[in-house]
């Protein structure tokens, strides 16, 4: 009976949710990274957040380093929603990959600043995978096993997390906040491990009853945050508010659509939004696609607009390419607009927002990747043989440069001329309209075209 009831009220609140999406009288947005990474997600999702009620990661771990820089401060955020900063509600994602220590240094780093990151705040899904100490040792075990054919993984055990998940030996924060399944499970999880630790990568094996001890710890002050997200994310939903959905890495890390294997171990998707927070398709409303203004990647893995020159160094020295989160140097390129236009089939990006545009001033020309060159063939379309992308060569479209800094400009009419026709040219090629330019790394240091947040 009481279930019958539960039903019915989700039925009503999906009707209140249709009639609302019908109306436009509020959105739901997804933001995507179209690239490799770090193309400037937490600086976009921290100015949108201030339209939104709440904002949901969806995938991936701390493999994330998403930057805010606010009032000359700046933040990272690894697994904290960047929307933490605008004091909406954040929720941790059933699809992401969760390391309680991480986490808890995030929420302490926040609370320490003044930023309120308690469990009014913070929101994680029960059904959200934990890191344990055996995924980060298997994963760097595992690449310095691999010498010359590693991934370049962030290290942060994000694939042997997701493998478990898969292979249903993970453990979820359910699992954490009952410490009887906890134990027995981590005991029959560490025969398997520990064998493979020890005989495979002749690594140090992992201590059951240290694990217990340390992660009863984290149950202990995270079971507060702990909920169904699902179920708030519906209610939330049900009663007109507006979700920001914040994607981590980029389109083509994507574990199905990326550079496999030089890829990560989630969906980055739009598509997976849904999967990962517990809402169906229909809720969605917008999918803004991030563009950095050039390309980056942060470990291995084809490349074809890839700059081994003087140029490339320029770019990355200019662009500050270091990872957020590894401080890796980041490989920097030309905008690659094959890529970009697979981001926009494989997410149904319905706008994009171009990152890091002052970068390029003073270059005297600009190259834009419109086709790939292989074998005296052009490709149009993103070749999944990575053994055929290593040897694409990129056709480029050259346009002319500007040398204004743009990064004090704040409407789109006192652009450089050339830098609005590089823009309308990346419209024109990927056929998408850009929403929002972004000036520099500051939340204000950004130019609105159109707040998706705001129809009409
Ligand atoms: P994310 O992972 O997609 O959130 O991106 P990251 O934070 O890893 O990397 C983007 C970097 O570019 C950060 O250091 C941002 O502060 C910076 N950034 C973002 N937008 C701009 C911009 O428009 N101009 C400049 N110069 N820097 C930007
Ligand atoms: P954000 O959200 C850039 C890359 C790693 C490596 C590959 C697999 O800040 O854009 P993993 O540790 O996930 O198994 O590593 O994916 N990678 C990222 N590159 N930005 C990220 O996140 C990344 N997260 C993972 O460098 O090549
Ligand atoms: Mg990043």
């Amino acid at each position: 009976m009481k279930e019958v009831l539960c039903d019915s009220v989700d039925f009503h609140l999906l009707g209140i949710q249709k009639f609302i999406l019908k109306e436009s009288l509020v959105s739901n947005i997804v933001i995507i990274g179209t690239q490799w990474g770090d193309e400037g997600k937490g600086k976009i999702v921290d100015l949108l957040a201030e339209f939104a009620d709440a904002v949901v990661r969806f995938q991936g771990g701390n493999n994330a380093g998403h930057t805010m820089v606010v009032d000359g401060e700046q933040f990272i955020s690894h697994l904290v929603p960047s929307g933490i900063l605008q004091n909406k509600t954040c929720y941790i994602g059933n699809g992401m990959v969760v390391d309680p220590e991480v986490l808890l240094e995030e929420i302490d780093y926040l609370l320490t600043k003044g930023i309120a990151a308690g469990p009014d705040q913070l929101r994680i899904s029960e059904r959200a995978h934990l890191i344990m100490p055996y995924h980060k040792a298997i994963d760097h075990a595992r690449e310095k096993m691999k010498g010359d054919k590693k991934i370049g993984t962030t290290g942060r055990g994000i694939g042997p997390c997701y493998e478990d998940k898969a292979n249903r030996r993970g453990m979820r924060f359910v699992e954490l906040l009952d410490p009887d399944i906890f134990s027995e499970s981590i005991k029959s999880i560490l025969d398997e491990k520990n064998f493979y630790l020890k005989n495979y990568f002749s690594s140090e094996p992992s201590d059951p009853d240290q694990i217990i001890k340390q992660y009863s710890k984290y149950a202990e002050r995270l079971a507060p945050y702990v909920t169904n997200i699902s179920v708030e994310l519906h209610q939330a939903m049900g009663s007109g508010q507006q979700i920001l959905f914040e994607g981590a890495q980029g389109t083509h890390l994507d574990i199905d659509h990326g550079t496999y294997p030089y890829v990560t171990s989630s969906n980055t998707v739009s598509g997976n939004a849904c999967a990962g927070a517990g809402v169906g398709p229909v809720a969605l409303t917008d999918i803004i696609g991030i563009v950095k203004a050039y390309t980056t990647r942060v470990g291995r893995g084809p490349f074809p607009s890839e700059l081994f020159d003087d140029t490339g160094d320029r770019i990355q020295k200019k662009g500050a390419e270091f990872g957020a989160t590894t401080g890796r140097r980041r490989r920097c390129g030309w905008l690659d607009t094959v890529i970009l236009r697979n981001a926009v089939r494989l997410n149904s990006l319905t706008g994009f927002v171009i990152t890091k545009l002052d970068v390029l001033g003073g270059f005297e020309t600009l190259n834009i990747c419109t086709a790939y060159e292989y074998e005296g063939n052009i490709l149009h379309d993103f070749p999944a043989n990575l053994n055929i992308l290593a040897k694409c060569s990129p056709v480029y479209e050259s346009l002319p440069g500007w040398s204004e800094d743009i990064s004090g400009i704040r409407k789109m009419e006192h652009l450089p001329e050339n830098t609005k026709k590089y823009i309308s040219r990346i419209e024109e090629l990927i056929g998408v309209p850009v929403c929002i330019v972004s000036v520099g790394p500051g939340r204000d240091e950004t130019i609105i075209v159109k707040n998706p947040f705001v129809s009409g």
